[in-house]
């Protein structure tokens, strides 16, 4: 990383004495001005009854702690997540734009469909923020006041929960929407087998899933887990992700066995399961790269499910001017870096705008039938 000049400080000083501070996260003095802005106006509204000693105060250490890296989005409390402004806090993971990109693009699909059921049922596993379907939702509902959604958002993190649902409340209230959608959060783990009834100190996914004491048969299953690799953490993340945001959200847990790829894609293959046995018609799992796509596509492949298989990049709405267009038969779409895995099934192809070409067979899975054992209920009142 080339340092920054004695004279561009000097500069930045001439503007602002809280400037220089800000130029060693942001190196350019453009963004360190943007961000020194948006913290000033940050300091303003929460000491807005104190003094301005108080606001000075506040704002210096705001600075400094994102000068020592602290990512601003804790700092400011939130990010923007398509439309939506979802409330961050440090313990979850902050949504990426990504992210926010494909979820948007999937949702925008699929209220173009002419036909979709008068329930659409999302699943979203490892649900973070809740941002994926609150998203889903408000992209859905700007056109699609005819079909009501169902949401269920799945974190192993009881603090993901939380945050879940102070999102889901907060979107709620400011975006007043008048469908009768329901969504809610549950904190379970992905990774325990679902036909397991019991593991020690966390609510079964099992239960979790039959959360709304209904079929646990969902349409879409949407999910972004952790999915970097012990050797792609240190490679790719920058000091600032690994120092402030949480190692559970990006490393798939320890496994001595597995290799360093194996890890990473650790979740996959649970993913591809689940999707299965909740008959899920259009699947979106998010991945690292295109490598990591080629993979999870070659598993979706495998499972024999699928009747159709894509990647997508970052900007999958924007053309495709980069090799490759297709990865071993599966067409690339979009702009950036490898980030989604889309596979659908005859039933979802409408949904997608896709032709409807049946290649697999699906089993009826009689034997799925889920007890509700433990439903999760969040506090009444959820603190800032
Ligand atoms: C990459 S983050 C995605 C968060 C959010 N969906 C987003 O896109 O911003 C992965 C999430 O998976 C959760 N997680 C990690 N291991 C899990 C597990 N075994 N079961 C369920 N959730 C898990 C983490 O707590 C984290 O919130």
């Amino acid at each position: 990383m080339p340092r920054i000049s004695n004279a561009l400080i000097r500069h930045a000083r001439s503007i602002d004495k809280l400037l220089p501070p800000l130029l060693r996260p942001c190196r350019e003095l453009r963004a360190a001005q943007n961000e020194l802005r948006w913290l000033r106006e940050h300091a303003a509204k929460v000491a807005s009854t104190r003094n301005a000693k108080v606001r000075d105060t506040l704002l210096r250490n705001l600075v400094l702690e994102r000068a020592k890296g602290k990512p601003l989005q804790y700092l400011l409390g939130s990010e923007y997540f398509g439309d939506l402004q979802i409330t961050c806090r440090p313990g979850v993971l902050i949504p990426r734009q990504e992210t926010a990109a494909s979820v948007a693009y999937l949702a925008r699909l699929v209220r173009q469909a002419e036909e979709l059921p008068p329930e659409l049922r999302v699943l979203d596993l490892c649900t973070g923020t809740g941002c994926i379907p609150l998203l889903f939702h408000d992209e859905l509902a700007a056109t699609r006041k005819d079909v009501r959604s169902r949401y269920l958002g799945i974190d192993i993190s009881r603090d993901a929960v939380h945050l879940a649902h102070y999102n889901l409340q907060k979107v709620w209230r400011q975006k007043a929407y008048a469908d009768k959608s329901v969504t809610a959060f549950v904190q379970a783990d992905v990774l325990i087998d679902p036909f397991d009834d019991q593991n020690a100190g966390m609510p079964c996914f099992k239960a979790a899933l039959n959360h709304y004491r209904q079929p646990p048969f969902w349409d879409i299953l949407i999910s972004n887990p952790p999915y970097i690799s012990p050797s792609g953490y240190w490679s790719t993340t920058t000091r600032s992700v690994r120092l402030f945001e949480p190692e559970l959200a990006l490393l798939p847990p320890p496994n001595p066995d597995a290799s360093d790829t194996e890890r990473g894609d650790v979740f996959y293959p649970r993913l591809l399961s689940i999707a299965q046995h909740v008959e899920a018609k259009v699947v979106l799992l998010e991945v690292a790269d295109l490598d990591q796509a080629h993979r999870v596509a070659r598993l979706a492949q495998d499972a024999d499910f699928f009747d159709g298989i894509e990647v997508w990049r970052d900007w999958p709405d924007q053309p495709n001017d980069a090799e490759p267009v297709e990865l071993d038969g599966f067409p690339v779409i979009g702009q950036g870096n490898g980030r989604y895995v889309l596979c659908w099934r005859a039933q979802g192809a409408p949904w997608l705008g896709k032709d409807v070409v049946a290649k697999a067979e699906t089993e009826p899975l009689s034997h799925y039938s889920l007890q509700p054992t433990f439903i999760y209920r969040p506090p009444s009142k959820i603190p800032l």
